[in-house]
């Protein structure tokens, strides 16, 4: 399928890209493209060759923010009565597969909170995150009070929101919002491929179980999350791939073939 604002690629075996790209624009997230990334991602997760989707941006930019110029002349009963905004986060928040943010360059905004909502944030040790909104004379609205303060503490959070000011990479990292850094985007890319390239080579139903469960960490109590994480344990056992897997190590076979 041809898209005007992403590029959809295969870069290894079970991995699905898509690529933001709106160069001129530096990916600032209009709704066109992200009606074009929803697609996106909802054909990747229903496609049974990919197992890890990964979404990146330029070199320059993740994404700039939303599209200000398309927000500007928004009111208030029209974001009240369409639910601004609402549509970009269940989509990407709510597919089976693992998603990986590769972060280069600006993630401003929501490119910041779009990041946030991928399962594992990686990026390069310059990029330059923040939630600029204040600015605008607006707050964010797609999850990045949220995310952020769950991720990095209130205190960061609040400093990073109220303030405006751009975090990077290497901080992110340091704060535990991004799982790793790398010195440039080549380094990223090839980093980020090669993470997805792994989670896809694991057996499908532990993957989607695994993603569930620490999912529901960030909604849970903790003795409701470990009970819900006991019971998606106990379903593995219903799995054929548990049975390949233990019997491949008990009978010291090194290059399992799961049923996927
Ligand atoms: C629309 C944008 C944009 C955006 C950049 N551009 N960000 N267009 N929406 N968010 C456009 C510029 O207008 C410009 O177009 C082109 O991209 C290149 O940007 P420049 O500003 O010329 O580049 P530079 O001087 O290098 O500065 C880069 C920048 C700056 C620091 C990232 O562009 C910037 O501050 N952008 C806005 C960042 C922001 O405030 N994001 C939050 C948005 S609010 P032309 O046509 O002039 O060449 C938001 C709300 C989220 O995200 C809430 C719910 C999702």
């Amino acid at each position: 399928q041809q898209y005007e604002n992403i590029i959809v690629e295969r870069p290894a075996d079970g991995v699905g890209q898509i690529t933001l790209h709106r160069p001129k624009a530096l990916n600032a997230l209009s709704t066109p493209l992200f009606k074009e990334l929803n697609d996106a991602l909802q054909n990747l997760d229903q496609d049974p060759s990919v197992r890890a989707i990964l979404l990146a941006g330029s070199e320059r930019a993740f994404a700039a923010g939303a599209d200000i110029k398309e927000m500007k002349g928004l009111t208030f009963s029209k974001a009240y009565s369409t639910n601004f905004i609402q549509l970009w986060s269940t989509t990407i928040t709510n597919l089976n597969k693992p998603t990986i943010a590769a972060v280069s360059g600006y993630a401003l905004g929501g490119g910041c909170e779009l990041a946030m909502m991928a399962d594992i944030l990686y990026c390069t040790t310059d990029a330059k995150f923040g939630q600029p909104e204040i600015k605008l004379g607006v707050i964010p609205g797609a999850g990045g009070s949220q995310r952020l303060t769950r991720a990095i503490g209130k205190s960061k959070s609040m400093e990073i929101i109220l303030t405006g000011k751009t975090f990077s990479g290497e901080d992110a990292e340091k704060w535990g919002l991004a799982a790793r850094t790398f010195s440039n985007f080549e380094e990223l890319m090839k980093g980020a491929t090669d993470t997805a390239g792994v989670i896809a080579g694991y057996p499908m139903l532990a993957v989607k179980a695994a993603k569930e469960v620490v999912n529901q960490s960030q909604e849970l109590s903790l003795s409701e999350g470990v009970k819900y994480e006991r019971r998606v344990f106990h379903a593995l056992f219903g799995s054929k791939d548990q049975k390949v897997g233990m019997d491949a190590f008990a009978n010291k076979v090194k290059d399992v073939k799961w049923t996927h």
